[in-house]
């Protein structure tokens, strides 16, 4: 293990360097534009997989590549017969969020800047330099020539912000090859540099947009303006009655099946070193808000929520325009929590806001991605050397995190594969994750190749 910790050590600015080349492609998803550049990303992954001595591929689907790499298997190396050992899958996206508001970055999304132990650039948490501090720690087995306890196959989609849909179809047609004893994500967060974490729980959820069509077109607001229903005000109506002014959803049946928080888990989640105050500060609000009867922390990992992403109608250009418009769109997105049912909740949902819609205005809804939660045992022996791998990386006990988050395909894995996912994130709660400025932190860089290189021995041995 010495010499791979070394290596790792030796090679911390070469690192940077490279993560620096794999950040300046703008692998944008939903941005039907950057398909050229998700795909000129899979073809650098591969090309660096294979430096590092991995074998990999470029798996053409029906939107954006996905890239497999593996450790050699013993019987290709020596050409003998193959001496079982545990499989394990590192997942991760190279997929990156759009990076708009533009001139909100201090420096361009795609033009990586470190400043202090920060690297600055768009999916530089989320999740480049995640996924890839654990090619590193695999480069750092295979260039000291030290033995691997287990086979390793790490999986890198291009659509993870966008739903994962095609990974989906892939998994189900290579379940074989992708069968494993545990899966590794590190596409979440910890709550401090110096505090790692092992999250077991993750939010579902649910998008959707609604669209409210009124009057054939535009029209001038003095001329027929009070005759006629402005499809805006009738949405902002409609999405104003989702909710109490104490957080509450009210759509009945919304929160049918929520499990109340266990004692102990109240207990673990006050452990969570951030105050309402402190993220009052990091969010820059003016005020806290959230349902009654729960912290801060509660709200965001473990309450269902309706939110709306985006709200779009008239004229957004400069100065004023007198129009009454045609129409109004939201595009929403339900989290949820274990026990909710993505698709029983989309109905009673879409159900109620047909039934509140008035006549005045014509509702079209379009469903988008959903996901369940994801939920698992923290005491299970993977889970526990998890956890000592990350006190050894770390130098520091590691606490117990749900996260309000979505991965969708953490659900599919262990219903496809049969195989629980270890969440062992590395993004803090001020990297910026979806929004303008988006850093990583480099200790949680060095310290997640630590944990990587830690993992494979505990997760394959277990005491
Ligand atoms: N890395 C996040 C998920 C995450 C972030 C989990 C923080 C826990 C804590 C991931 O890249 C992401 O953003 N997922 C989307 C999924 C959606 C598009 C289906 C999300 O949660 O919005
Ligand atoms: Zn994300």
């Amino acid at each position: 293990m010495q010499p791979v910790l070394d290596y790792l050590k030796q090679h911390q600015a070469r690192f940077v360097a490279e993560l620096g080349d794999y950040l300046r492609f703008p692998s944008v998803s939903a941005q039907p534009q950057h398909k050229k550049d998700l795909l000129a990303c899979a073809q650098w992954l591969v090309k660096h997989c294979r430096q590092i001595g991995l074998e990999a591929r470029l798996c053409e689907t029906a939107g954006h590549p996905i890239v497999i790499a593996k450790t050699k298997r013993a019987a290709a190396r020596k050409g003998l017969r193959a001496l079982p050992k545990p499989h394990f899958m590192v997942y991760g996206h190279y997929d990156v969020q759009p990076p708009e508001p533009l001139e909100l970055w201090t420096t361009p999304p795609f033009e990586p800047r470190i400043a202090g132990r920060n690297l600055f650039a768009r999916g530089s948490t989320d999740n480049k330099g995640q996924n890839f501090a654990h090619l590193k720690a695999v480069e750092a087995y295979l260039k000291t020539g030290t033995p691997l306890p287990c086979d390793l196959t790490f999986v890198l989609e291009g659509e993870e912000e966008v739903g994962s849909k095609n990974l989906s179809t892939f998994l189900k047609q290579h379940r074989t090859e992708l069968a494993c004893d545990a899966i590794v994500v590190s596409d979440t967060g910890m709550p401090a540099a110096d505090c790692p974490a092992l999250t077991y729980a993750l939010r579902g959820i649910i998008a959707f947009e609604i669209t409210l069509h009124g009057p054939a077109r535009d029209l001038h607001s003095g001329i027929f303006g009070g005759a006629v229903e402005n499809p805006a005000m009738a949405l902002a109506h409609l999405l104003a009655k989702v909710r109490d002014d104490k957080g509450r959803i009210q759509i009945p049946g919304f929160y049918d099946g929520v499990a109340a928080l266990s004692k102990y888990e109240r207990e673990q989640i006050k452990r969570y070193p951030l105050s309402d105050a402190g993220l009052k500060k990091l969010l820059g609000s003016p005020q806290l808000f959230g349902e009654t009867g729960f912290t801060a922390t509660e709200q965001r990992s473990s309450r269902p929520t309706f939110e709306i992403n985006g709200l779009t109608s008239g004229y957004q250009g400069e100065g004023s325009k007198t129009i009454v418009p045609s129409w109004a769109r939201a595009k929403i997105t339900c989290r949820l929590v274990p026990n909710q049912k993505p698709a029983h909740v989309r109905k009673i949902v879409c159900s109620w806001l047909k039934k509140n819609c008035p006549p005045t205005v014509r509702m079209e809804i379009s469903a988008g991605h959903g996901a369940e939660a994801y939920m698992v045992s923290p005491t299970s022996a993977a889970a526990q050397a998890a956890l000592r791998a990350l006190e050894r990386a770390f130098g520091t006990k590691p606490v117990l995190m749900r996260e309000g988050g979505s991965i969708p395909i953490v659900n599919e894995f262990k219903q496809v594969l049969g195989a629980d996912t270890l969440l062992l994130g590395l993004g803090l709660p001020d990297d910026n994750a979806h929004s303008p400025n988006e850093k990583f932190n480099l200790d949680c860089f060095e310290n997640g190749q630590r944990l990587s290189a830690f993992l494979w021995p505990e997760l394959a041995e277990p005491v």
